[in-house]
């Protein structure tokens, strides 16, 4: 797990690294009840693999993932390494993964999901232009796409909506750590049956732009193999 500190040092001692990573938001968001922490590795015998891995192979939570749950500790890994690596067509690669954390016990932070914020990824749904924001595609304009899931025993106490709020504040509050951008676009691509998502995005502030069909190779998510579904694409930009 990244610690600001560390994450600091290693700035300062290794500039590769800034080419490689330029940090636009904290190592650590809190929120009242919550803490997200950004990941970057998750070590197989670590704490953080456990909780992805109760995360990952839980039916629920991974109803609308791609490929649906995890069968095994070994597919877990593959996913944690999938979602830790990036294939992003920008440079630097932006991927701010994080473990969601209830705090309402200090003493006892307990695991509750996941928040991503990244790069939209080559290989990715293609989504025509008029499905994003007016001036998402102009220079100086970063594109990132946010990914989310939270376990069932959670559900339904505000925690998604509280975490992805924490973090679009903290992305508009990190003006001078975008640069060389001037303005942030988060896209959210939500399947059309997942109403519980598609209120999170509306609650924190996303305009829905419009429906994709996707029609193709045929893909399993929300429990069965699809060839033709439709996801609804909603976006958020930060304040000038
Ligand atoms: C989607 C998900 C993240 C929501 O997490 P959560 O912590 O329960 O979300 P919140 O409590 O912040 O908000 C959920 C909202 O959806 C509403 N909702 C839940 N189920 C609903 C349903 N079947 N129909 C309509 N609204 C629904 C809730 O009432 C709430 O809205 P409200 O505050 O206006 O009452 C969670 O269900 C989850 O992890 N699902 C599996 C993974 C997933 O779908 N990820 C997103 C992929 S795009």
């Amino acid at each position: 797990m990244y610690d600001r500190h560390v994450f600091l040092l290693q700035l300062s001692f290794d500039t590769t690294f800034i080419m490689l990573d330029t940090t636009i938001i904290d190592a650590v968001i809190t929120t009242p009840r919550l803490k997200l922490t950004r990941l970057t590795r998750a070590d197989r015998d670590s704490e953080e693999f456990a909780w992805l891995h109760s995360l990952y192979s839980d039916e629920q939570a991974s109803f609308w993932s791609l490929g649906g749950k995890t069968n095994s500790l070994d597919e877990s890994a593959a996913k944690v390494k999938r979602v830790l690596s990036s294939n992003s067509q920008t440079s630097p690669s932006y991927q701010y993964f994080h473990l969601v954390h209830d705090i309402e016990d200090r003493n006892n932070p307990v695991f509750v999901g996941t928040m991503n914020l990244k790069a939209v990824e080559n290989g990715g749904l293609i989504l025509p232009a008029q499905l994003s924001l007016t001036g998402a595609s102009e220079p100086g304009v970063l594109s990132l796409e946010v990914g989310y899931g939270f376990l069932p025993a959670v559900w339904g106490k505000g925690y998604a909506t509280e975490a992805l709020d924490g973090l679009l504040s903290a992305c508009s509050k990190a003006k001078e750590a975008l640069k060389p951008y001037t303005k942030l676009y988060v896209q959210a691509v939500v399947n059309h049956s997942n109403l519980a998502s598609q209120r999170v995005v509306e609650k924190c502030g996303f305009t829905y732009l419009g429906d994709f069909v996707y029609e193709g190779e045929p893909v399993f998510i929300g429990g069965k193999w699809r060839e033709k579904d439709t996801v609804q694409v909603w976006g958020w930009r930060s304040c000038e």
